[in-house]
């Protein structure tokens, strides 16, 4: 695909069909995340990538939401994993400079985004998965003051392509520009 279509067709997914990810698609996707910038080189990403454990994790979502009635996009996130196939946990192993580490964790998550667009994949950012971060550490063994969860991105073959969200216009974005 040339880049400006990636750029273009790129769009959240929440629904899929049934075909399963094949991993190579999901190993090249890490791949691309792999290649991203990262503030002193530091490279702070670290994965899990689910498949058979996605039901748990709806479920401890869901559990969640039902605590959190007020937020209906936690049980609206959990809803769109369950349709999903494969969702890699994106986990940062620096816990110092976490702002810079955490623009670097932005680069290398678009990265990915935009690699399963160019792979004929959907997806999705998950940032609703940070709502359940200690029982996801509890239930993978992991020890939580050493990685820390930052998203997940859901994966999985697109029903159909929504249409594209509206943008802002550039000179909307634009604050100043000097001659
Ligand atoms: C940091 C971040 C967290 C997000 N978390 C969620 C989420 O938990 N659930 C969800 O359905 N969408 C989530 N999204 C997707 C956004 O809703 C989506 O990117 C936005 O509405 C623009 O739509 P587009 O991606 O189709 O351009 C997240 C996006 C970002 C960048």
């Amino acid at each position: 695909m040339e880049f400006k279509e990636v750029l273009e067709n790129r769009r959240s997914i929440r629904k899929y069909t049934k075909q399963a990810v094949e991993k190579e698609k999901v190993d090249a996707i890490i791949e691309a995340g792999l290649l991203a910038p990262s503030a002193h080189n530091t490279q702070p990403w670290q994965f899990i990538i689910v498949r058979d454990s996605i039901p748990e994790i709806v479920k401890l979502l869901k559990e969640e939401g039902e605590k959190h009635p007020e937020d209906e996009s936690i049980s609206k996130t959990a809803d769109t994993i369950s349709r999903g196939n494969t969702l890699i946990l994106v986990y940062s192993d620096r816990l110092e400079n976490p702002d810079f580490t955490l623009l670097s964790m932005g680069a290398m998550i678009e990265n990915m985004l935009l690699k399963a667009t160019d792979l004929g994949l959907g997806s999705l950012w998950i940032g609703n998965i940070l709502k359940i971060s200690s029982q996801v550490a509890h239930y993978f063994e992991l020890d939580d003051t050493k990685l820390h969860l930052v998203s997940a991105v859901l994966l999985g073959y697109k029903e159909k392509d929504p249409k594209p969200l509206e943008r802002k216009t550039l000179a909307n974005s634009i604050i100043k520009e000097e001659k």
